[in-house]
């Protein structure tokens, strides 16, 4: 059994297929899935989509693209939409200083903001940072953002940013890029991190992991990021699909004997 512990099923690329996309995942043992909504019009179909199927769970938050569009509806919208059951996380949240769709400033405000909203609601965090490591880490620990748990979404750090994340509560998620053919220094410092830390992830439609990269990412593909992870761990296939599916059911609060 295997978690996807990041997709975004709510986006267009799956409109047509949707069914057949989660089919597949249930075939190749993905049995949860996690969908992020990241911006106001992705929300309710995030968790529609979760609602109709037992298979799938939302996350919801203001993506640090989308910051700048942050209104005075939006936080008193996603905590309501939070309430629900099948919210089982917030985010993702942080910041991009790769691609600068928002401002700095924007971004930096806003990831503060909603720390402190997904605290209020009691809910882990999931964290996008891309090109903002440091800044990352600094608000990560000022807001003591580890309280309720969390996860840090495709991570891209180094072994000392990895570690403090660890500290503070945090899991560490390895997207399809680790299967890439540049992923050496990426694969060195990930073998030196606790199975018991680590998730796996698609991030689909996003980040496909070899032998389909370059297409559509799908959910049933996390199980080639967790034979990688396997290879590079040097344990057995089934010992990876465990512990990060135990991961995940912990940091996401799952009872699987009560789902
Ligand atoms: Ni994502």
């Amino acid at each position: 059994m295997l978690i996807d512990s990041h997709a975004h099923l709510e986006m267009p690329e799956f409109r047509k297929d949707l069914n057949e996309v989660l089919k597949r995942a249930k075939d190749s043992g993905v049995e949860y899935i996690f969908t992020v909504g990241t911006e106001k019009k992705d929300w309710r179909r995030a968790l529609e989509i979760a609602q109709s199927h037992p298979s799938v769970y939302a996350i919801l938050g203001v993506h640090p693209h989308n910051a700048k569009e942050i209104d005075e509806e939006t936080y008193p919208t996603l905590k309501k939409l939070c309430q629900n059951e099948k919210v089982r996380a917030y985010g993702e949240i942080g910041l991009d200083f790769f691609r600068n769709h928002s401002p700095r400033d924007i971004q930096l405000k806003r990831f503060r903001e909603q720390i402190g909203l997904a605290k209020d609601l009691k809910l882990p965090l999931v964290i996008h940072d891309r090109d903002a490591h440091q800044e990352t880490l600094e608000i990560l620990k000022t807001e003591k953002a580890g309280e309720h748990g969390g996860i840090i979404h495709c991570f891209s750090g180094d072994e000392t940013m990895a570690k403090a994340c660890i500290e503070m509560g945090f899991y560490i998620s390895i997207p399809g890029s680790i299967t890439y053919k540049n992923a050496d220094p990426f694969q060195e410092m990930i073998k030196k991190l606790p199975l018991e830390s680590l998730l796996v992830e698609t991030d689909a439609p996003f980040l496909t992991p070899v032998p389909f990269r370059g297409k559509r990412n799908e959910p049933s593909y996390v199980k080639y990021t967790a034979e990688k992870l396997a290879e590079i761990k040097r344990v057995p296939f089934e010992k990876v699909a465990e512990i990060t599916t135990q991961n995940a059911l912990k940091v996401f609060r799952l009872n699987l004997s009560k789902e």
